[in-house]
Order: C-alpha cells, then structure tokens, then sequence
C-alpha cells in the first residue's frame, strides 16, 4: 500500500497512509538532550493539574489534517470559521469542544531564542490571538507537534524532541487546551521516555492541557500510557475510503480493555464529509467510532459541509453513546460473514448495540438482549438512533442491513417499553439474482419482533423506480394483526424487463402497520437484486468474467493485471514467485468479488499468492465462499512463498465469492494475485 513520500522517524520508517502502519523498530540509539527539556525551577513548582483530569469522556472537536493537510486552505479564518460554525450550527451544543490545528501551523526554524514561530502567511496574528477568538466563543484550543527533531511534513516543522518544556510553556502561555504529539523523526528515542517527558513537561506547565499520544499504535500505548495521556492512536492514518475506515476499526475493536474515563482508544479522526465514502458508510464510521468510545474529531472543512454531514456530526443520540461517562468501549459479540454485532455497556445499564455489515450487499443482523449483556426481562425498549424512534421488543434485535449500513440501536430493560410500538422485521428470505426479462421468485417475510401485537399490517414490495421491473405479489400482503413472535410471508414475483444491463438494481420492501394503541410505523428497506447472466458452460477466466460486486483495500479489483492502488488498469503482470500469469485477477486486502454462478457451476481453481512487485512485508490469505459458506482456503501467504494451488467445490452455488483478508497483520503490502483463476461450470 502507499507510504508518504519523504517523511521519516528517522530510523526505519515504514509510516503509511491510510489503512495500516506496519511496526517501525526504533533502534534505541539516545540523542543528546539540550538543557531546556529539563524543567526551570519555576516549572518545577507549577502546582500539579487537578485530580480529576480532563477527557473524562472522549474528546470531541475538530482537526484540520483531513481536509486541508497542509494545504493554504488551513489558516486563521478557517479556525476562525469553524468557531463559529461550531456555535451557529448547534455542534457546541451537540459536545464538540475543541479546535484543534494538526501539522504545518509553524516556520520551519525556531527563532533566535529557540521558540517556535507561528506561520504568518497562515497565522498573522499569531496562535494566541487564534486561542483568545476560540477560548471567546466558549471553545478550546488544540494544537500539534511531533516528539521527533521535525513533524511528518515533507518540509519537516521543528519537533519537540529536546525541547519539550520551553515548548508546553509556549503553548502554555498562548493558552493551548489540547496537544497532538506525533511520532516523526523520533531519532529511535525510546516512545515511552519520549511521551513521558512531554507529559511531565505540560504538568509543569500548570494548564490542564489533554494529553493526545500519536505514535501510530506502534509501542502499544495501551499497555502503558494509562497514566501518560488521555488518548492514544491505536493505528496508522487514516484516509477517506471505505477499506481504511474498516481497517482501523478491525484494528482497534479488540482494544476494548483498555479504554475507559480519561484515558481513550484513538482510531483516528473522522473523514465524515470529505467525499471518498458515501453517506451509508460514513453513518457506519461515525456509529462505531461512538460504539468505541473514540475520540469524535470532525475532520471536514465544515465551512464547506452538507445537511446530511452536519445531521451525521450532530446526531445527538450517537454521540450520547459515545459520550456515556461509564466510558466503556463497545465490545464484539460476534462477527460472521460481514455480520457484526457490537455492544456497548451504558452508565444507565442499557446497551448501545449496532448491527454493522461489512459486505456489499443487504443482509439480515440479528442478536439478542441476552447476547449483549441485558438482564432478563418480559420486554425492553430499543430506541433506533438513527431514526430517532421507539420499539418494544421481546428480546430479539435484528434487522436487514444495507450494504456497508449500520443499524444502531439503545437497548435497555426499560418497565415502559409497553408505550412503545412493537419492533418488526422485514427482509427477503434470500439474495435476489435474476437474469434479463427472467421472473424471480422471492419471499418477504414481516416479523413482529415485540411482545405487543402489530395491528394492519401491509407489506410491499417495489422494483427501481422508473426502469420497467414488473412486481406482482402470488401470496397476502395484508394482515389485520401479526402477533408478537410470528410472521407475515409473501411470494413475490420480480421481472426485470428484458433489456436491463447486468448490475445491482435497489428495491425497496415497505411494511406499514400500528401498534395498539394505534401509532402509525412505517419500515422501509432496501435490499438488492442483481441482474445477471449465467455463465457459460465449460472453463471461464474470471479474470474476463463479469462480476457482480467487489470491494478492495486500495484502488479496484483489476482483471489480468496486479493490483497498482489507485486508479484502473495501473498495474503489472501477475506475477507470484518469478510466474507470470497472463489470466486472472490482481486485488489488494481486504478484498472480496462476487461472480453469478447461477446454480450450474461445478468449481474455482487458481494459483494464489502475493504478487511479486511487493518486495516484503504482503501477508494474505485466499478464501473461496459459495453462497456465504466457506468452501476453500489457503493459510497465510506471504512474498516468499510460491504460488499455491488453490481448488474449491462450489456446485450449486448462487453466488461465488473470492475473498482476501490481510492474513491478520494489517493490508500494508497485500497484493494478491488470483494468478490462472476460472471458474467451471
Ligand atoms: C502523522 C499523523 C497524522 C497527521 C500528520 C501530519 O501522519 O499520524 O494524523 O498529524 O502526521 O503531518
């Protein structure tokens, strides 16, 4: 995967944007340590910050860094503007405190006296006067530095490194809140010895200044900054797509130990708004971000925002979750096939539970009270915080999940859950897979999921609006109660008309009903039908069969070629172990393709390795999936080892899925080559 260009620790550095640093092995070589990094006597005396400590709840505010980089966009009037935002638009309100300014705000050299210098093309009147208009509308004020000799700019920015208590006093004395402390041309300084002296060094500052550690994850903070800062990076960069975004959460899920009041996991800031993800998945990224009590630090220029930006910032609900003083970070209850149900314990003893898909496609989620940790109980109340609304529910939590959705839900042994109407769900029995002008035939099943019963109940069903799909009900679609536990079925007959182009199509199931006393609910989903045709009979080269989805760590799936990271057709042979392979596949981790094999397809058969233009560090393992089993599998491959035979039986199958996960390391490197890969049939 992509490295920046020229920055580096200083020893061997393998810092990478976007889904995953790989570990850098600072060579504990020690510098010389000028005398300012030891405390005046003054500092010394400074009292100590208060017991309490701040971040007692994860910190939210705003970053620069993901919209601007180091851009000119980033410069007083947008600090200035996001202020102000921060006020007008409600997000002070909603609990975002801070403003915070990432790397690039100072000159390159320090000054006569060894101060830092504020840029002044980007700040004319300086960091204090930046603070005063911040620390005037009721905000705080962050600011960043590397505990390195430079920031991890290109153009390298003076670091604290031997300066770390002339610096906190600077920062100090313009009346910083918040310090971002990175992790660039370390010199191989050991990473505790280094965050420690700038903690001590803003102690002594005697302004409570939060802490936040950005080493990457690399030195395991969690073991041991408990007691250092108030959060720490548990991973690389962040970028604004879709495989990063899932990266990092895979990457800090199993951190939920060590997570608590005043001391927080940090997966990175977010990207909601920036573009790279759609709107589903950045409800997803903002819903676990809360689930894991992480740090919500808008990284869009919200100078720039849409609505639906500001409503997934601002979404009151979700930030209560991840904001819950119990400070407890969610934990996973399971994880199958892209279904992932994640728990989060609250204060009040209600769970924050979210129902996340990780796939390409609609799939049903389903847990219960039990599972996530809730007493026994006759009912509960489950508040859906992204529809803002109230359901009873007899114990069963589950729903149809968009593609890369979340459903996100409050869950809580509440005696008043008999106000509430009855939770339901609705969803198609299977994946709808239709060939041009072919009728399939689907099952829509409503279920009453709560313990009062679901009153006028009527389900439909409706092709993509405007494109000639003919949709015709062979069942009821009506029924004047479905009582809690049972279920409304009906046959649905789906056309596509002759002429569709091959693809996925959205339809939409409705159900209406009223709980008994008469409140109206109505429930859509979307769920998606694919158009496709029947592969040949006999061997075909998937590497020219049409898909009918993907998705891929960096840039897309490429058909006979490798996988170069960013746009089409930007790479080389497929090559593993010294053979080329002019048939096949070239992806990068975590990747999955989904082809038809329409029930009439025998078997894959492919050579599989790491595609050789990664000269170390790619480790992967191939999986083949038929109709979400799991039929065949490697072990973890890795550059050295030689393409290996990969067969799976797939007979029957609907649907043939290749997938490659990042052999349990992080993607940094994983270019896997279906080298030869076909399907027969
Ligand atoms: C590192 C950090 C980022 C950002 C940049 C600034 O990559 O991890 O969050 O601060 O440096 O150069």
């Amino acid at each position: 995967m992509r490295r920046l260009p020229t920055r580096s620790t200083g020893t061997v550095r393998r810092r990478v944007v976007g889904a995953m640093a790989v570990a850098v092995l600072c060579t504990g070589g020690l510098v010389a340590v000028p005398a300012s990094a030891t405390p005046t006597a003054a500092q010394a005396e400074a009292p100590p910050a208060p017991d309490e400590g701040p971040a007692l709840t994860p910190p939210m505010g705003f970053n620069n860094w993901n919209s601007t980089h180091c851009s000119a966009d980033f410069d007083e009037a947008m600090v200035k503007g996001i202020a102000d935002l921060f006020v007008d638009k409600g997000l002070k309100d909603a609990g975002y405190q801070y403003v915070n300014l990432d790397d690039c705000w100072a000159l390159p050299s320090r000054d006569a006296n060894g101060k830092l210098v504020p840029d002044p093309a980007r700040f004319p009147n300086g960091i204090k006067a930046v603070a005063d208009y911040v620390h005037s509308k009721g905000l705080k004020l962050g600011i960043y530095t590397s505990a390195g000799t430079k920031t991890c700019s290109d153009i390298g920015f003076p670091g604290a490194l031997g300066h770390e208590y002339s610096d906190a006093q600077q920062f100090a004395d313009w009346g910083v809140d918040y310090l971002k402390y990175d992790n660039c041309n370390n010199q191989g300084v050991d990473a505790k010895q280094r965050y420690t002296t700038m903690r001590d060094a803003l102690k002594a500052t005697g302004r409570p200044i939060v802490y936040s550690i950005c080493e990457w994850g690399e030195n395991k903070p969690w073991e041991w900054a408990g007691d250092v800062g108030q959060l720490w990076r548990t991973t690389g960069d962040i970028s604004d797509s879709w495989g990063s975004m899932l990266s990092l959460m895979k990457q800090n899920l199993p951190l939920a130990q060590y997570a608590g009041p005043g001391h927080w996991n940090d997966p990175d800031m977010l990207e909601v708004g920036n573009g790279g993800m759609t709107d589903t998945e950045y409800r997803t990224h903002f819903s676990m971000w809360s689930v894991m009590a992480s740090p919500l630090l808008i990284g869009t220029d919200l100078r720039k925002a849409s609505d639906e930006t500001y409503e997934i910032l601002s979404n009151h609900d979700v930030i209560a979750v991840d904001q819950d003083p119990l400070g407890k970070q969610g934990t996973v209850v399971s994880s199958e096939g892209g279904r992932w149900v994640v728990s989060k314990e609250m204060k009040d003893g209600s769970r924050a539970v979210a129902l996340f898909n990780e796939s390409g496609s609609a799939q049903r989620i389903a847990t219960t009270a039990k599972e996530v940790g809730l007493p026994s109980a006759t009912a509960y109340a489950a508040r859906d915080l992204w529809q803002h609304k109230d359901f009873n529910t007899a114990g069963t939590l589950a729903a149809t999940v968009p593609a890369h959705g979340t459903v996100l839900l409050r869950v809580a042994a509440d005696p008043k859950w008999a106000a509430y109407p009855p939770a339901s769900e609705l969803g198609l029995d299977e994946g709808v897979f239709v060939e041009p002008g072919a009728a399939a035939k689907v099952t829509a099943t409503f279920t009453d999921l709560g313990r009062t019963p679901a009153r006028d109940v009527a389900v439909s069903v409706s092709g993509p609006a405007g494109k000639g799909w003919a949709v015709k009900a062979a069942g009821p679609t009506r029924a004047s109660e479905v009582p809690s536990g049972k279920s409304l079925r009906t046959r649905w007959t789906v056309t596509p008309p002759a002429g569709a182009a091959t693809g996925a199509y959205d339809l939409t199931l409705r159900a209406t009903y009223r709980s008994p006393q008469g409140t109206k609910v109505t429930s859509t989903v979307p769920v998606t039908a694919s158009v496709a045709t029947a592969p040949p009979s006999g061997a075909s080269d998937l590497g020219d069969l049409p898909w009918l989805a993907t998705s891929n760590g960096y840039g897309p799936v490429e058909r006979n070629t490798s996988n170069g990271e960013d746009g089409a057709g930007d790479g080389n042979p497929l090559t593993i172990g010294g053979t080329v392979y002019a048939k096949g596949l070239g992806v990068h981790a975590p990747s999955s393709v989904d082809y038809y094999a329409a029930r009439s397809c025998e078997r894959v058969t492919a050579q599989v390795g790491v595609d050789d233009e990664k000269d170390t560090k790619g480790t992967v393992a191939f999986e083949v999936w038929a109709d979400g089993k799991k039929v065949a599998s490697t072990g973890v491959l890795t550059n050295s080892d030689a393409p290996q035979s990969l067969s799976a039986d797939v007979t029957g199958a609907q649907v043939v899925r290749l997938v490659v996960t990042d052999g349990g390391d992080g993607v940094d490197s994983d270019h896997a080559d279906w080298g030869d890969a076909q399907l027969d049939c």
